[in-house]
């Protein structure tokens, strides 16, 4: 009889147990559908039809990896067909600049269920042999996503790259153009920074940045060092207005995108004709990193790598007020040209 009554209990337990199991795997299934393998909704506007059905997604929802994989390039012919899945040219583009924060504002991007980033960079229109192997060869470089998500890339190079915008024109003549720009003196430390990184790697001596942006001959601005071109923002801009209208760029202040992304972002999702989907969950300050980093969902959660936000060397503040001066009237173009201003000195 005693034998039976705890036969019995333990008969119970075990069906409660399973009840309890069940219950919290169906509730982090569910804190996990507000990650983006949620139904996607409709894109606003010119990115993709309205109304489309609610996307099969549920039985997906369990296996973010899978989604991963069809990001990385990696969904098998089965899945493709099954799920819709698509490989599309970009709608919008990070064309630059370098160093201006374009890594975190396109991992930022990709918080937005209908975005969907291209994680390398291709290199497309900035290099010959890339750009001969054609259009198609450009498409196979991206993500699988589904028809009605958009896909954006980032390649910093084409923004300072001559061919660039007419390669692009050529390809849409109607994408949006992406601009991150940061504080020209700090951009062109931040660009030196990284190439000393890349020396001292190799075990090679470098320059100090005093040295390469001033002349030791004329004690003026080096305009021949790369690093002090690419900040001169409203030259390089100058050449993608021949082929595009000033609307179809928005600049973001790459500044602003490390002490206080999500307004940036807002306004990134408004001139792409996304509805406002990123919100101040999807974003944390990490002391450690001190930045901000990306959260997906409770469980999913990350910074950018130690390569951004790496210390920058002292520079000599009289080099730095040089800079200063010597970028302040090409600042003032362009924001007079762009129609948005910065506090820069
Ligand atoms: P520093 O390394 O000079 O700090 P890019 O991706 O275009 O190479 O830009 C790198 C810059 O992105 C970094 O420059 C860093 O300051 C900036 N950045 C902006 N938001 C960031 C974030 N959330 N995490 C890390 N770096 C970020």
């Amino acid at each position: 009889m005693l034998f039976k009554q705890q036969a019995l209990l333990r008969q119970k337990l075990f069906v409660l147990g399973s009840l309890a199991i069940g219950s919290l795997l169906y509730l982090v299934a569910r804190v996990g559908s507000l990650d983006r393998l949620q139904p996607l909704c409709p894109v606003d506007g010119r990115f993709g039809p309205r109304g489309q059905e609610e996307i099969p997604l549920r039985a997906l929802q369990f296996k973010r990896g899978l989604l991963h994989e069809f990001r990385k390039g990696n969904a098998t012919k089965e899945q493709i067909r099954l799920h819709n899945l698509v490989q599309q040219l970009p709608k919008a583009i990070i064309i630059g600049v370098r160093k201006g924060g374009t890594r975190a504002l396109l991992e930022m991007l990709n918080l937005h269920p209908a975005v969907v980033k291209a994680s390398q960079e291709i290199h497309f229109f900035d290099n010959d042999e890339n750009y001969a192997k054609g259009i198609e060869w450009y498409r196979k470089k991206m993500p699988f996503s589904y028809p009605h998500q958009i896909t954006i890339e980032k390649s910093p190079a084409y923004f300072i790259t001559e061919e660039v915008p007419e390669r692009i024109y050529k390809m849409n003549s109607s994408i949006k153009l992406l601009i991150i720009v940061r504080e020209p003196t700090t951009r062109a430390i931040s660009d030196y920074t990284q190439v000393l990184e890349g020396k001292e790697r190799k075990n090679k001596t470098y320059y100090k940045f005093e040295k390469l942006a001033i002349d030791p001959n004329t004690c003026e601005v080096n305009t021949k060092y790369k690093a002090v071109r690419t900040s001169i923002y409203t030259k390089h801009l100058e050449r993608w207005l021949k082929y595009f209208p000033v609307e179809q760029f928005h600049i973001v202040d790459g500044d602003r995108l490390i002490t206080e992304p999500l307004p940036e972002l807002q306004l990134v999702e408004k001139f792409l004709n996304l509805p406002p989907r990123i919100s101040q969950y999807n974003l944390y300050f990490n002391a450690t990193r001190g930045f901000y980093c990306l959260r997906f969902n409770i469980v999913f959660n990350k910074c950018l790598a130690g390569s951004k936000g790496r210390i920058h060397p002292e520079v000599d503040t009289s080099v730095i007020t040089k800079l200063r001066k010597f970028f302040h009237p090409f600042n003032q173009k362009f924001y007079q040209i762009t129609g948005r201003t910065f506090n820069w000195p």
